[in-house]
């Protein structure tokens, strides 16, 4: 069997960073090419920079980086980014495509309304959030039914969304589950934004407004990740949460680092106006 080239758009800012390769020749330095729109700007770049953490993950001698500066004439217009192969039309590198987005300026945070419209919308992310990762959309995003019966649930259970104009741009649930205990007094968070929105501090504003919500739910919060998650286990870390050792996902058994962080009573509404950021709904 043929293994096609493999790679992933992994940086949207002032530069545009990935990687890319082909497993069946690992000598081999991979022509990629750059699309901007808004207007139409092309970049053609060898994928040939060495990264220590390619090299690390067993991608050959780890010479398959690559990184273009965001064009000066595109900054502040937020251009869709998209990557090809030029000489494998066929193939789609992970993380593509993306928005060039520089500052975050005003998202709002709400609880998901559970009609048809929103759930939509709510599905609609969730299935770009997956296509993104290179999963399939179809089998991985829960249908408009079962949205509604988890949501009708009980009083135990919250969907945020942060919305930056009409586009959701990430979304946290709290409720009961894996890997807090049935008999607990814990529910579990989850917790993911979209790549474009990464790094300006949005995570730590939705986990604070989930912690508000939960204050008086519950006594504490519970949540897993994956041990080499590196920025979601300093964001967890950063507010308090602590380490409560490893557990294996139910389904396929992959270890995890199980933290939790316990809730004091309700802490009224100090929304971070500096960042823009205001919860409604
Ligand atoms: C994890 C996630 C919610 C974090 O939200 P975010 O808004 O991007 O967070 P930030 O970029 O502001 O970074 C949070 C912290 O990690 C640190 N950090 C950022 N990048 C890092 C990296 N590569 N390595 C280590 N720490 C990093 C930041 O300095 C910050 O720490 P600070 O608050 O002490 O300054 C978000 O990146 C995400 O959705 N990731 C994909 C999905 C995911 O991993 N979900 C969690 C599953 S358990």
């Amino acid at each position: 069997m043929t293994i096609g080239p493999e790679g992933c758009l992994d940086l949207v800012g002032h530069h545009v960073e990935g990687w890319a390769w082909l497993p069946a020749k690992p000598d081999r330095r991979l022509r990629v090419e750059i699309l901007f729109d808004d207007p139409p700007i092309r970049v053609e770049v060898l994928a040939d920079r060495h990264r220590p953490d390619l090299e690390a993950a067993g991608k050959g001698d780890g010479r398959h980086g690559f990184a273009v500066p965001l064009p000066a004439s595109l900054i502040g217009r937020e251009p869709v980014v998209n990557v090809c192969l030029p000489d494998f039309p066929n193939a789609r590198l992970r993380g593509t495509p993306r928005r060039a987005i520089l500052a975050l300026g005003f998202v709002t945070l709400r609880t998901i309304r559970p009609l048809g419209t929103d759930l939509d919308r709510l599905r609609d992310f969730l299935a770009g959030m997956v296509r993104l990762n290179g999963g399939c959309a179809d089998t991985a995003v829960p249908g408009m039914r079962d949205l509604q019966v988890w949501l009708a649930g009980g009083g135990d259970r919250c969907w945020l969304v942060a919305e930056r104009g009409s586009r959701i741009v990430g979304h946290c649930r709290i409720g009961p589950g894996w890997p807090a205990q049935a008999t607990s007094r814990a529910l579990t968070l989850g917790i993911e934004l979209h790549p474009d929105v990464h790094g300006f501090g949005l995570g730590r504003q939705l986990m604070l407004a989930a912690h508000r919500w939960a204050s008086g739910r519950c006594a504490r919060l519970e949540l897993a990740t994956l041990p080499h998650n590196a920025r979601a286990l300093a964001l967890y870390r950063g507010l308090g949460y602590v380490d409560l050792g490893t557990a294996a996902l139910p389904e396929t058994g992959e270890i995890h680092r199980r933290m939790a962080i316990g809730l004091a009573a309700p802490c009224g509404s100090a929304w971070n106006a500096k960042r823009g950021i205001t919860l409604v709904g």
